[in-house]
């Protein structure tokens, strides 16, 4: 949509039954953080949305494994989300929960709406049933051995080794979760979303419409469309969860992926009485980030849904990730085989910006990627301190030592000083320009080749041997190279929040509007505060202790030959 008035940025609820780690943040709230602070940096209207997702199953068999309550275990885990959000500088107009008020009404209500208009299929079925526990095995209450690809701890809903989204009646050899016992086969009755009936739309909205949406995003959707798609069950016979708002129903709520995006809409109503400009409006843009096995649920099914609705908006982009492996494996929360946000802070205290840059730099944009904690100390020694941290260092230290801290003349430019004007503007372009379609690993390539640049222009120009001689050249080469040090403040800042505020504070500066980027940024006699380092190097011994404790976790799982 070129011509919109605002955008809403949603970003996928995690569930509360862990801490978050980084293959979250790699795939969905660093990049919605990147494009949020870029267009508020331009001045647009946005607002970011996000929050917990507090139902379905993944909650409870929690609470069961630790033998505390659902809400004790939503309770725990949102507080330590939303607090790792904000340590990361994730700025979120709003981190809401699906436990709230809000949120049950909305759903209960859109629930409702769908259900008076006819929308749904009742259906009775047989579904497996546990009789040692005395309940239905819905979702991840249920594994088996896939049959798409043979992993043997498949759930009902989904199989996490080859990313199928199942039915439990798919599932050869089905277990319980609860008891390990095989289940028995019981009749149920469910209320079904007949996505069948939405194909054609959804093939003429999607494959004829959204051309321009990621390969990986797009190529998903292509496939689940020539497959054809059946009815979905939207109810659960569960007890954890938003009842199911009809009379006489007992014992049954929403389907935990009914209800999770219809958070978006709550969360946005929880933040604002003009909620309904964001989700009404046709001049709106939604934009979804989200990883990729989330993809089926938020460009079809939730569309499916607003469809059915009637009133809403749909996402405009749906910009998935692939996913992040850490050290060759896949991250793996059963297993403790992931970074953990809050356990990095305590070892990298102040260091948030790295691992933003680390992860953007590496981002599974198109394909799975791997972090690497040499990888990370790479980056941070050999790109931020070695080329941003020093560049920045070596203009601010000149500045103060030549001119007493004040900006400099620009005198006469010769062809090399036009050329780094003219570059400067466009990478600027190119920054935006690749922001705006979703490519942040080269927006971020892109502000370090500016730094880049700013290295070679000193090093090539040599101002700290022609002070003795020419000391008016001397004020044109800072001035310029101080106005790349600012455009670095506001390149830098959708990636690297905490460093682009510490610069600004160097610079004594506000931030820089976006359309006044350029070499005319910072005026002759402006006066700096004193600098300090904006990166420091990581050493080895910090690295090898991460190493060391993957490696502890790897010995607990090898698996007997
Ligand atoms: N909790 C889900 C997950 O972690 C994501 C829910 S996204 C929403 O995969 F759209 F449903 F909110
Ligand atoms: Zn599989």
């Amino acid at each position: 949509m070129n011509n919109y008035k605002r955008t809403l940025v949603t970003t996928a609820l995690p569930y509360a039954n862990g801490p978050v780690h980084i293959g979250h943040l790699a795939g969905v709230y660093v990049p919605a953080d990147i494009y949020v602070r870029y267009l508020r940096a331009k001045g647009e209207e946005v607002l970011l949305i996000g929050g917990s997702d507090e139902h379905g199953v993944p909650i409870t068999i929690k609470a069961q494994k630790e033998g505390t309550t659902p809400q004790a275990i939503v309770d725990r885990y949102h507080a330590i989300i939303k607090s790792s959000f904000e340590e990361f500088g994730i700025s979120f107009d709003i981190y809401s929960r699906t436990s709230s008020k809000v949120h049950h009404e909305m759903a209960s209500e859109f629930f409702r709406k769908l259900f008076d208009a006819g929308k749904f299929v009742e259906k009775l079925s047989m579904q497996y049933y546990d009789e040692q526990a005395g309940q239905f095995l819905a979702d991840r209450y249920i594994t088996g051995t896939c049959p798409h690809c043979g992993n043997e701890r498949a759930y009902g809903d989904q199989c996490e080794g080859c990313g199928t989204s199942l039915n439990a009646m798919d599932l050869i050899h089905p277990v319980s979760a609860i008891t390990g016992n095989v289940p028995q086969l019981k009749e149920t009755n469910h209320w079904y979303l007949p996505l069948d009936q939405y194909e054609d739309w959804l093939k003429q909205w999607i494959l004829e419409e959204h051309k321009e949406w990621k390969g990986n995003v797009y190529g998903q959707c292509k496939s689940w469309l020539d497959n054809g798609l059946q009815a979905r069950a939207v109810t659960r016979d569960l007890d954890w969860g938003i009842p199911v708002p009809i009379e006489g129903v007992e014992g049954k709520v929403l389907y935990v992926w009914f209800d999770a995006p219809i958070g978006y809409i709550s969360a946005t109503k929880d933040l604002t009485a003009d909620w309904e400009k964001y989700w009404k409006d046709k001049d709106t843009r939604m934009i979804h980030f989200i990883g990729k096995d989330n993809i089926v649920f938020h460009c079809i099914i939730f569309p499916a849904m607003l469809k059915a609705e009637g009133t809403f908006i749909l996402p405009d982009n749906v910009p998935a990730n692939e996913f992040l492996n850490l050290e060759g494996d896949k991250i793996s929360t059963s297993q403790n085989w992931a970074v953990w946000l809050h356990e990095y802070l305590e070892d990298f205290k102040g260091k948030q910006d790295v691992l933003r840059y680390v992860l953007t730099a590496n981002a599974p944009e198109t394909k799975d990627n791997d972090f690497t904690w040499k990888d990370f100390q790479a980056r941070n020694n050999n790109e931020l301190v070695a080329i941003y941290g020093n560049f920045v260092n070596r203009t601010l230290v000149l500045t103060h030592k030549y001119f007493g801290g004040m900006v400099p003349e620009c005198g006469q430019m010769d062809e090399y000083d036009k050329q780094v004007v003219n570059e400067i503007l466009a990478i600027v372009t190119r920054v935006a320009s690749n922001l705006e379609t979703f490519h942040f690993r080269e927006a971020l390539k892109e502000c370090m080749n500016l730094a880049r640049l700013g290295n070679k222009y000193l090093a090539d120009t040599e101002p700290w041997k022609l002070i003795k001689t020419n000391e008016a050249r001397v004020n044109t080469i800072l001035n310029l190279s101080l106005q790349i040090v600012a455009n670095l403040s506001t390149l830098t800042e959708p990636f690297m929040p905490f460093s682009a505020q510490k610069l600004r504070e160097f610079l004594h500066i506000q931030p820089i509007a976006w359309k006044k980027m350029g070499a005319d940024v910072l005026s002759a006699g402006h006066k700096l505060n004193e600098a300090g380092l904006l990166f420091d190097k990581i050493e080895d011994e910090e690295i090898q202790k991460q190493v060391a404790r993957l490696e502890s976790i790897k010995k607990l799982h090898i698996k007997p030959a």
